[in-house]
């Protein structure tokens, strides 16, 4: 077994792995290179003392890795030159140190094979879909041969060994493929012996015979023992090989997989793919089921490089010593602006995938410990007026109610907050371009809880306010208000929900029953909801008078007076770019830009405008998604232009600005809008690309 001792029935005891070995890919499936104390069979015991190999991260570079690695593995090397002082690869063969690379019975006029260009060797891989990919092999994709092909060449190694003194290590079988330039004729010159007779061609086929019979059995012992003593790794280790540089892990149960071939083929996209490097895989085939096919196993498998140990095989848990410990665990994928209290964003890339979010990537926005909560014991508390009815409502007494379902986008106020942080400092958490999401809500209408605890509207000024059964230390909970005139008006569809997407809400999305208020900023959508009360005044939460509002530029810490600004509502409007991505690369010819736009208090968005050239210039976006109703757009519009890139441009300043129906426009900087707390920040969003040559 490769890394731990001699393999075989019987072989030691499951070793922890070497921190992060370089995998070879012409080892067998499933295993991790040898180790520097393994002997190889077919090379026979001490065939490899004294080798070079790598032994962890500060170990030899990887022979195989990258085509300058194999051109190097073949350059003439001096007095050595046709001596392989280290294991590497000539022609996709894995080369033992020592081996002399010219065969005793090549011609001299005959170039080296270590002389000869490396071949275009690359893994075939399956679609999704089931269809065979070949990447980038283009026009010297002259032949593709399966690696039986390539076992069943092999398997005349020990006469090859005999004539040429060329000693190999095994390739892996499995379903993987090669490519060269070269017949296999020129490529194994010394199979063709000069002076042959009959009756040693006899002996020498039986020799090959049986030479087929070892290497098959051979490869058959080690699959077997690779998969009775796998490498181990713990979820640290793995955490660790998430870039192209430590190389791209990734698990599937309780397996590791080195993935890093195969992320530019991926079918959805490398950028996808790169969202759980390092991590499971589980939660993103999740999202796209499409990946739960028996071929798509296969085609993982093929990248196997060991399984996780077994005290990590358990899913990550908290520790109960944290206030934080009972919080849900959440999805890989979001980008983390705090993990206690727990904020986050989905990647842009994911962001306007759909047009509806789905749940485990919506965006979350919490200020303390997520409440746990029983639906059975649940209670929402709503305070009557004098002349009324207070009311305490189980789940099942809010199904009575009709059931209203509505897609609504709710958006942070601190939603782009980073590029005010860019311009000038702002307290808050560093929000790109993700706090902002869009669900189907389904609940009961706020206005007919109202009634019936026997609210109505009045004259005077009145506000809705609502209390969450979230709390920090002091037992102060997470509070907000609205005006009585919004929560009171049927059309505002103000609803307390219990559903999101068809789903009882998540934990982190107020489970079981929060407040949606279509069209205002997300502070005022009160989660884990436990009372409801009409005041004369808005709330006296935090959240409410000394968060949450916006002031002017000139406005610092020092002289802010939070109660000279009113509480923010309504959201202005907004628009950003998620594609391409800030710093990108894009191809000349044609580029495809993606975003959203949105705007508050239920205006449409009627445009998005997109320049290529900062601004110069614009082109009008197509607008994707539901077709709003008047006065009720709650929702995002998903928004893209396919664009043609200016010839000979290098670069691309991409800018969008969304217009409302109220021609409400975004303003081209941040300097104007700054405010101290990083709110309301819509100004155009740029995005500045390369263009790839
Ligand atoms: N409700 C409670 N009880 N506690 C909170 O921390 N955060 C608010 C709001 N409701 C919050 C809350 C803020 S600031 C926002 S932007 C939205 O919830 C975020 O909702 P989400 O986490 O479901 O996206």
């Amino acid at each position: 077994m490769a890394g731990t001792g001699p393999s075989g029935p019987g072989a030691g005891p499951r070793q922890r792995a070497r921190p992060a070995p370089r995998p070879s890919r012409l080892e067998p499936a499933g295993k991790p290179p040898r180790s520097p104390r393994t002997p190889n069979p077919i090379r026979g015991q001490g065939a490899n003392r004294g080798a070079a190999r790598p032994s962890g991260p500060g170990g030899a570079p990887h022979p195989v890795r990258s085509n300058k690695t194999a051109s190097a593995a073949s350059a003439p090397a001096g007095p050595g030159r046709g001596v392989c002082p280290e294991p590497r690869v000539s022609r996709g063969w894995a080369v033992a140190p020592g081996a002399v690379l010219r065969p005793a019975s090549l011609p001299a006029q005959e170039p080296l094979r270590s002389e000869r260009p490396p071949p275009a060797r690359q893994v075939c891989h399956l679609s999704w879909s089931g269809r065979l990919l070949l990447p980038s092999l283009g026009h010297r994709a002259d032949r593709v041969r399966l690696s039986a092909t390539m076992l069943l060449q092999r398997a005349m190694i020990p006469r090859f060994r005999q004539a040429c003194r060329l000693k190999l290590v095994p390739s892996r079988f499995c379903i993987q493929a090669c490519s060269t330039n070269d017949s296999s004729q020129l490529q194994y010159p010394s199979l063709a012996f000069s002076g042959d007779n009959s009756s040693t061609k006899g002996w020498r086929v039986m020799g090959t015979l049986l030479g087929l019979g070892a290497v098959l059995a051979y490869h058959d012992h080690r699959c077997r023992a690779a998969q009775e003593s796998p490498h181990l790794y713990t979820r640290e280790e793995v955490r660790a090989h998430s870039s192209p540089e430590t190389r791209i892990w990734v698990t599937l149960g309780c397996e590791v997989f080195d993935v890093t071939e195969f992320v530019d083929l991926h079918p959805g996209g490398p950028s996808k793919l790169m969202l759980a490097a390092g991590g499971p895989l589980e939660p993103f085939w999740a999202l796209y089921a499409v990946h739960n096919q028996p071929h798509v196993r296969e085609l993982l498998a093929q990248y196997k490089v060991g399984e996780l140990s077994p005290e990590d095989k358990e899913p990550f848990t908290l520790k109960t010593s944290d206030p934080y410990s009972d919080d849900p665990v959440r999805h890989p994928a979001l980008k983390v602006n705090s993990q206690r209290p727990f904020n986050a964003e989905p990647p842009p890339e994911l962001l306007t995938e759909n047009y509806i979010t789905p749940n485990p990537i919506f965006f979350t926005r919490n200020h303390l410990p997520v409440p746990n909560l029983d639906p059975e014991t649940y209670r929402l508390h709503v305070v009557g007026p004098p002349e009324g009815q207070s009311l305490s409502l189980s789940l099942n007494d809010l199904y009575q109610f009709p059931k209203h379902e509505i897609t609504v986008t709710l958006q942070c106020a601190g939603n782009r907050r980073s590029e005010m942080t860019r311009f000038k400092e702002v307290k808050g958490l560093e929000w790109n371009t993700g706090a902002i999401s869009t669900a189907r809500w389904a609940g009961a209408r706020l206005c007919d809880v109202l009634a019936k605890a026997g609210h109505q509207l009045c004259e005077t000024e009145a506000h809705v306010c609502f209390e969450g059964l979230d709390s920090d230390p002091t037992g102060t909970a997470y509070g907000a208000s609205i005006p009585l005139a919004r929560a009171m008006d049927p059309e505002a569809e103000v609803l307390l929900a219990y559903e999101m997407n068809g789903q009882p809400l998540p934990r982190d999305h107020g489970f079981p029953v929060r407040v949606v208020v279509p069209g205002v900023v997300g502070a005022r959508h009160v989660k884990w909801l436990g009372k409801v009360s009409v005041e004369p005044e808005e709330s006296y939460s935090h959240w409410q008078r000394r968060d949450y509002k916006g002031f002017s530029p000139s406005v610092d810490w020092d002289t802010v007076d939070f109660d000279s600004a009113p509480s923010i509502q309504e959201l202005p409007v907004q628009s950003a770019i998620t594609e391409p991505k800030d710093g990108e690369t894009v191809q000349s010819g044609e580029v495809t830009i993606k975003g959203y736009a949105w705007s508050g208090g239920g205006r449409a968005v009627v445009r998005v405008d997109v320049s290529l050239d900062g601004g110069l210039t614009w082109q009008v976006a197509e607008l994707d998604g539901e077709e709003p109703r008047p006065r009720k757009a709650w929702a995002w519009r998903l928004w893209q232009l396919q664009a043609s890139v200016p010839a000979g441009k290098k670069e691309l300043n991409i800018v969008c600005k969304a217009v409302d129906d109220s021609y409400n426009v975004q303003p081209d900087t941040v300097a104007p809008i700054w405010n101290l707390r990083g709110v309301l920040s819509n100004a155009w969003h740029r995005v500045h690309v390369r263009v790839a040559p």
